[in-house]
C-alpha cells in the first residue's frame, strides 16, 4: 500500500551512519536495492545517492512494518524509522561505509512502488551490464548506479574548480548566444529554421569561437565560458554531438602564457582525484610527434615504442612492397615491442587486420626470440632483417612491427598499433598521468574527396610569423607551399586523450582575408559569411589567443573511462539519437508550415 510522505523528514542519508551513531533514532529514505526474507526477519538494503544502509525489520517488535516489508520489491521507494544498532562481528560488510551498523526498523512507509526493471542495476562488472541501448532508453534507471552518480558529482566538482580558478586569474565568464550563424570548426552545423524570417536559418555554435574573439575586440580582455557546443559529425567513442567546453580567450597573450594558465588549471583539477600532475608539460612539435609516435595525441604512459625509419637498412632492396613505397616518396618504418618475441602468430594476424583498418597493405614482423624469425626472411635474407631489427632499436626478446607505404598511412597505422599493442601486452604504465603539448600544427590539410585544403584547426588561426610570406606565395599560385605551412596552434594531450586545443588568432584584417582566400573563398563569399567579422577586425583588434578544453574528455581521463557517455547525464548514441526522449523526432504539418518548411522524401 502506497502512503504519503506527510510531515515525515529524513534525518540521515543512506551513506551516513557509523558505529558512533549506535542507539540513535533515525529516519532514512531511499530505494530498495535488495530484499532478503528470513521468515520473521526481513533485510532491506536501502540505497540513495550517498550509499546503502542495511535495514532489519523484525516481526517480533515491528509487526506492522514487517508486514509491509513483505510487499516491498526492488526499487520501491521507502521511508524507514528505527534505531541504529551495531551488527554482529561476522555480519559486518566492509564494502559499505555503513557496513558496521544496521537500522532496526520500527516504522516503514512505502512511498512508491516500482515495476519490474527492464534490466538489473547492480551488475557486478561493467561487462555484465545490460546492452547500452537499453540502458540509454531508461537512462533514469541507469543513472541510479553509484558509479554514474559518482561521475556526475566529479563533473560538478570539476566545473566548480574551473570557475574558481578562472575567477582567481582575472577571467570574466561571458555567455554567448546559441542561436547564431555558422562558425566553422570542421563539422556540419545543426541548423534551426526561423519562423519570423521565412527561409532563413540559425546555426547552433560548433564553438563560441567568433564571439570570444569579438569579446577581445570589445576590450573584455580575459574571457571564459563553460559553453555547450553542437557538431553534426561522424561520432566516435570520444565524441558527442552536444558537449561542453571550457572556452578561454586572452588579449595580448603569448602561447607561453596560455600554456602556463592551462597547466595550472589541469594541476588543480587533477588534485580532485589526488594526483599531482607534473608541470610544465613537455612540448613537442606536430612534426616530431608524427615522426616519433605516428599520432598527434601520443599516449606518453607507453615507454619507448617509437617509430624508427628502416629505409637506411633497405638501400639495396628490390623487395617490391618496400622498394615501391620508398621509390614513390613513401616510408618503411618499424616499431620495437618490448618482450614482443612471445607474441603468437594469431596475435600477429590480428594486429595485421587491425593495421589494415588504417590503410596499411600488410604488417611485416621480426621476432628476436631464441633465433631470428620474420615474415621477411625469405624475401630479404637474414642479414637485412637483422639490420632492420637493429635500426628499430630492439634487444633480445623483442619484436618489430613494420609498415610500408605513404607517410600518412605509415603514421596512422603504426600510431594506432602503438596503442593497441601496448594495451594488449600491458605496456601502459598504470597510475601514471602523462601530459604534453603538441605545437606548430599544419595550417591546412588536404581533403582527397573534394581535392582542396581545409583549416586544420579553424580559419581564424594565425600562421607562424615566419610562414606568412610562404602563405602569400601559396595563395598567389604556388599551391605546393600549402602543405608545409605551420600554424600557431596547439593541443594539450593527457594519456593519449586530446583534452584541449587552441591557437593564437589572426588579428589583422589583411591576413584573415588571405586565409579565407587560401580556403578557396571568393571575396564575395567571405563577405557574405564573415563580413561582420572582417569589419570588426578593422576597428582596433588586439593580438589575442585562446584555447578550449573538452569537459567530457577531461573527465574521461579523471574517472577514467573510455566511454564518453559515462561522464554526462543525458548522452546521445553513436547515431546521434536520444533514445530516452526519442529524439530527433518528427514535427507535425502545422509546425512545418509555420516554419515555411516542406519535407522532401526520396
Ligand atoms: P576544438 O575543436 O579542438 O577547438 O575543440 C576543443 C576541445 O573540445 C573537445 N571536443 C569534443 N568533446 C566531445 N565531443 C566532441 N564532438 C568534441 N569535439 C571537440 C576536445 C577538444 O580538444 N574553438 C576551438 C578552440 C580554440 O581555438 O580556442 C575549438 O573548439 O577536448
Amino acid at each position: 500500500m502506497i502512503e504519503n510522505l506527510g510531515n515525515l523528514e529524513r534525518t540521515h542519508s543512506c551513506g551516513a551512519l557509523r558505529k558512533e551513531d549506535v542507539g540513535q533514532r533515525v529516519t532514512l529514505m531511499g530505494w530498495c536495492a535488495k530484499r532478503r526474507d528470513f521468515g520473521p526477519l526481513t533485510f532491506i538494503d536501502l540505497r540513495d545517492r550517498d550509499g546503502i544502509t542495511q535495514i532489519v525489520v523484525n516481526q517480533e517488535n515491528a509487526a506492522e512494518a514487517h508486514a509491509k516489508a513483505k510487499e516491498v520489491r526492488g526499487e520501491y521507494v521507502l521511508a524507514v524509522t528505527g534505531e541504529v544498532a551495531l551488527r554482529d562481528e561476522g555480519a559486518r560488510n566492509p564494502k559499505h561505509a555503513t557496513g558496521d551498523v544496521e537500522v532496526q526498523a520500527r516504522d516503514l512507509v512505502i512511498l512508491n512502488d516500482a515495476r519490474t526493471l527492464p534490466f538489473q542495476l547492480d551488475a557486478p562488472a561493467t561487462e555484465a551490464l545490460a546492452a547500452e541501448e537499453l540502458r540509454l532508453k531508461y537512462r533514469y534507471l541507469d543513472l541510479r548506479r553509484p558509479q554514474l552518480q559518482g561521475n556526475l558529482r566529479l563533473r560538478h566538482r570539476l566545473l566548480l574548480e574551473i570557475n574558481r580558478y578562472m575567477d582567481e586569474h582575472g577571467f570574466t565568464q561571458i555567455e554567448t548566444p546559441n542561436l547564431i550563424k555558422s562558425t566553422p570548426e570542421g563539422a556540419r552545423d545543426y541548423i534551426v529554421p526561423s519562423r519570423v524570417q521565412p527561409g532563413r536559418f540559425f546555426a547552433l555554435p560548433q564553438s563560441p569561437q567568433i564571439f570570444k574573439q569579438i569579446c577581445m575586440i570589445a576590450g573584455l580582455d580575459k574571457y571564459y565560458q563553460i559553453a555547450r557546443c553542437f557538431r553534426d559529425e561522424d561520432l566516435r567513442a570520444d565524441r558527442q554531438p552536444e558537449f561542453s567546453q571550457l572556452d578561454i580567450e586572452m588579449s595580448f597573450a603569448t602561447p607561453d602564457q596560455i600554456f602556463t594558465l592551462v597547466e595550472g588549471l589541469f594541476a588543480r583539477v587533477f588534485k580532485l582525484i589526488g594526483v599531482d600532475l607534473p608541470t610544465p608539460f613537455p612540448r613537442f612539435t606536430f612534426a616530431e610527434v608524427m615522426q616519433r609516435f605516428g599520432s598527434d595525441k601520443p599516449d606518453m604512459r607507453i615507454e619507448g615504442m617509437e617509430l624508427k625509419d628502416l629505409a637506411p637498412a633497405l638501400t639495396e632492396t628490390t623487395f617490391a612492397p618496400f622498394a615501391g613505397a620508398l621509390g614513390a616518396g613513401g616510408q618503411v618504418k618499424g616499431m620495437a615491442v618490448r618482450g614482443g618475441a612471445a607474441m603468437s602468430r594469431k596475435t600477429l594476424d590480428e594486429l595485421q587486420e587491425f593495421a589494415r583498418r588504417y590503410g596499411a597493405g600488410a604488417l611485416a614482423w621480426i621476432k628476436l626470440g631464441d633465433e631470428l624469425s620474420s615474415s621477411l626472411l625469405k624475401a630479404l635474407g637474414t642479414e637485412t632483417v637483422a639490420s632492420m631489427a637493429e635500426a628499430a632499436g630492439t634487444a633480445k626478446g623483442d619484436a618489430v612491427l613494420i609498415v610500408a607505404g605513404k607517410p600518412s598511412v605509415v603514421a596512422a597505422s603504426l600510431g594506432a598499433l602503438r596503442n593497441e599493442v601496448a594495451r594488449r601486452e600491458e605496456l601502459i604504465r598504470e597510475g601514471v598521468y602523462a601530459p604534453l603539448w603538441v605545437t606548430e600544427f599544419p595550417m591546412f590539410e588536404f581533403h582527397e574527396d573534394d581535392g582542396r585544403y581545409y583549416s586544420m584547426h579553424h580559419p581564424f588561426t594565425s600562421p607562424l610569423d615566419e610562414d606568412v610570406p610562404a602563405l602569400e606565395r601559396a595563395v598567389n599560385g604556388e599551391a605546393q607551399l600549402f602543405a608545409g605551412l605551420r600554424a600557431k596552434a596547439y593541443d594539450a594531450v593527457i594519456n593519449g586523450v586530446e583534452v584541449a586545443g587552441g591557437s593564437i588568432r589572426i588579428h589583422r584584417r589583411d591576413v584573415q582575408a588571405i586565409v579565407f582566400k587560401a580556403l578557396g573563398m571568393s571575396e564575395e563569399t567571405a563577405r557574405a559569411r564573415f563580413g561582420f567579422f572582417l569589419d570588426a577586425l578593422g576597428y582596433g583588434t588586439p593580438p589575442h589567443g585562446g584555447i578550449a578544453s573538452g569537459i567530457e574528455r577531461t573527465l574521461m581521463v579523471l574517472v577514467p573511462t573510455e566511454n564518453i557517455r559515462d561522464v554526462m547525464a543525458f548522452p546521445k548514441t553513436a547515431s546521434a539519437q536520444d533514445l530516452m526522449i526519442d529524439a530527433p523526432g518528427e514535427v507535425d504539418q502545422k509546425q512545418l508550415a509555420e516554419l515555411h518548411l516542406k519535407i522532401v522524401r526520396d
